[in-house]
């Protein structure tokens, strides 16, 4: 049986898309039946409607500063659809610990940058100006800790003397799209566990 997976996303949605078109393949471990907003304009919304996903928005500005209650209709939400797995992808909101750990071992989210390195923002800026001659992306499952959590898988690429935030980001950014199905891959197999 294949896992039923939703993804979780705040914007533009192309990890999500990279996820949407590897689940295509007929012998994938898992299907996606659910892409969820937490921003009603986000660009991937439109490109999960365009495959014919199932979407829903969940505006947390509409729950004000109240986590609990977002996360509460979050939740309605993943057990309405038989939820097994979640990807964070491009997700970025804080999760409160007790959500985060009912999801233990069974959420994933995917970090741009060789995690423990540079967790937070700006990680390809920050990259830069480290001069680290390898950046890349991570794929983990998520702990209450923020970018913290067990290791999935990783991809590395050499940082370019001229690189800007935008060419590491662009190069970083294909890399993602090909380490996050495979990730997803092992996790629904049942080939890799949070310890
Ligand atoms: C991706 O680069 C993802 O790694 C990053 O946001 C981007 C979303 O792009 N996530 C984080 O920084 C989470 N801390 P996408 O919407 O096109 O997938």
């Amino acid at each position: 049986m294949k896992k039923r997976v939703a993804i979780l996303i705040s914007g533009r949605g192309s990890n999500m898309t990279a996820l949407i078109e590897a689940a295509e393949a007929k012998d994938y471990p898992a299907e996606i039946v659910l892409v969820v907003s937490n921003r009603p304009d986000a660009a991937g919304l439109d490109s999960a409607r365009s495959s014919g996903i199932p979407t829903a928005v969940i505006d947390h500005k509409k729950f004000g500063g109240d986590r609990l209650t977002f996360e509460q209709a979050l939740d309605r939400e993943l057990r309405e659809y038989r939820i097994d797995l979640v990807c964070l992808a491009g997700f970025m909101r804080l999760l409160t610990p007790s959500f985060v750990n009912r999801w233990s071992g069974r959420m994933l989210n995917i970090h741009p940058s060789l995690l423990p390195q540079f967790k937070g923002l700006h990680t390809h800026r920050r990259a830069l100006e480290a001069g680290v001659t390898r950046h890349g992306a991570t794929v983990h499952f998520v702990v209450p800790e923020m970018d913290a959590g067990p290791i999935i898988l990783q991809g590395s690429v050499a940082v370019h003397e001229n690189d800007t935030e935008e060419t590491l980001a662009a190069r970083v950014l294909e890399l993602e799209h090909q380490i996050y199905p495979r990730a997803l891959r092992a996790v629904a197999q049942g080939r890799t566990k949070a310890r």
